[in-house]
């Protein structure tokens, strides 16, 4: 099947220009202006961008968390709706079993036959006692380059301490493994989120206040210590606040390889969300928490500069029913977590390319090609490249809507940014060739998605300490 993308703006983290797209197969064949070719199928996306498909680093689909557990891969559709071809899902290990064993269960289980986009995993520590130092080889053999540790949680089995997270940092950087750190500070946690408790503080508002930025931010900044002993890479998830923002920029000005995401919650909702009456203030709990209005535009400012280098969604399917209701009387009991796999693509073109706050080309980049750069998976997604995965986006710039939970489908029943404006929206949507989602709506085949092997040594690497 040869099928051309014709007449549209193709926009990369580097380019903009005028060009048709040749496909075939599932691989993009040739770009170019004037391309002599006989297509099977022709798409006219004359006045349209032409995106690489999202890469979404950071999802829980199936994730137990909290005595619940978040909506399944079925749900990916929102994914691709919203310009998202491949996520890279977190896969906690399971009670007293392997890293490895963990992630061959969650694929074949919960992914494989049921995701409509394409899946990488990302290993996470939930039992430090086991062997993980050993696994770590089998983890690459595998296609998972990447290993996420929880600084906070202290006195459940994720919790990670410094010296779990150092030596499992010089383990892998002799195997061009990326450490990924949850960078909270556990105790400061324990005793306010305890505090608050005694004095019968337990609406929602008090999980962020058990939460502060210093608590993120000395976090942060130990995490950076700790690579910069091992010599290292490091990567930070979910950047919540300037604070953090500023140790992880801090660390790169000190040469220390370290890289950072932050998540569209965090540049365009406040900490003001958790208040909502009625309980509605638990649709907007996760961890770190929503910080002050205030460090948005330094997290914007951070995202044009490259000071954090991704953009995930951290997408967390729970329900307000059954599900973040379980905490009405106790915030510690409310799971962590929002939804907004859909969104990533059109908060970022509105609150960031079309508010003067990130160019196009940096809007791809964060929310494409560096997340597969960093995470070993690049050139195969993450751009448009000859010989790369036919995954594109054909986004129409002048639609514009307001976003609900009545048009989207995340399988929840809400939407954390309800009554939003978003301009632009996807259009239509390839995942390695085949129309996925035409005029908005998805017209893909169920669990379409394909497991991604992704390479050691990915683009943190490339940052390597003097000797
Ligand atoms: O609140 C959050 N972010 N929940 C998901 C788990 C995690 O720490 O990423
Ligand atoms: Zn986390
Ligand atoms: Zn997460």
């Amino acid at each position: 099947m040869v099928t051309a993308v014709r007449g549209g703006i193709i926009v990369t983290s580097t380019d903009q220009y005028n060009a048709d797209i040749l496909i075939e197969g599932e691989k993009i064949a040739a770009i170019g202006k004037n391309l002599s070719y006989r297509a099977d199928a022709v798409i006219d996306a004359t006045g349209k961008y032409v995106f690489p498909g999202g890469v979404d680093g950071h999802t829980h689909f199936k994730a137990p968390f909290m005595g619940t557990v978040t909506t399944g891969f079925e749900t990916t559709v929102g994914a691709i709706i919203g310009g998202t071809t491949t996520v890279i899902d977190f896969v906690p290990q399971s009670e007293g079993a392997g890293l490895v064993d963990s992630i061959i269960r969650h694929r074949e289980e919960s992914a494989e036959g049921k995701s409509v986009v394409d899946f990488g995993l990302h290993a996470t520590v939930m039992d430090s006692r086991n062997s993980i130092f050993e696994e770590a080889p089998n983890l690459i053999k595998e296609g998972v380059p990447t290993l996420k540790v929880f600084m906070a949680y202290k006195g459940t089995p994720a919790y990670s301490s410094d010296e779990t997270i150092f030596r499992l940092l010089r383990k892998a950087k002799d195997i061009g493994m990326l450490v990924m750190v949850h960078a909270e500070h556990a105790d400061i946690i324990e005793v306010l989120r305890k505090q608050m408790m005694t004095e019968g503080k337990t609406e929602p508002k008090y999980h962020a206040m058990s939460r502060p930025p210093v608590a993120e931010a000395e976090a942060t900044f130990r995490a950076t210590m700790l690579a910069k002993a091992a010599e290292a890479p490091i990567f930070v998830v979910h950047v919540s606040c300037y604070d953090s923002m500023l140790r992880l920029r801090g660390a790169r000005m000190e040469g220390i390889s370290a890289f950072g995401e932050t998540c569209p919650h965090y540049l365009i909702l406040g900490v003001e969300n958790l208040s909502r009456p009625d309980f509605e203030g638990a649709k907007y709990v996760c961890s770190p928490p929503l910080r002050e209005a205030w460090n948005q535009e330094k997290l914007w400012e951070a995202v044009r500069n490259g000071w954090i280098q991704v953009v995930g969604s951290d997408h967390c399917g729970f329900n307000f029913k059954g599900q973040k209701e379980l905490g009405r009387d106790d915030f510690t009991k409310i799971p962590n977590g929002c939804p907004g796999v859909e969104n990533r693509l059109g908060l970022l073109y509105t609150y960031g390319v079309m508010a003067g706050r990130l160019s196009l080309g940096k809007m791809v980049d964060v929310f494409a090609t560096t997340p597969a750069k960093i995470y070993g998976m690049y050139p195969q997604k993450g751009g448009l490249v000859v010989g790369g995965d036919a995954d594109i986006v054909i986004f129409d710039p002048d639609w514009t809507g307001v976003i609900s939970v009545k048009t989207s489908h995340q399988g929840l029943d809400f939407n954390p940014f309800e009554g939003l404006t978003q301009k632009g929206r996807v259009e239509k949507v390839l995942l390695r060739g085949t129309l996925s989602v035409d005029a908005a709506s998805f017209v893909g085949n169920p669990g379409q998605g394909r497991f991604i092997k992704r390479e050691p040594y990915g683009l943190a690497y490339a940052v390597s300490y003097a000797k």
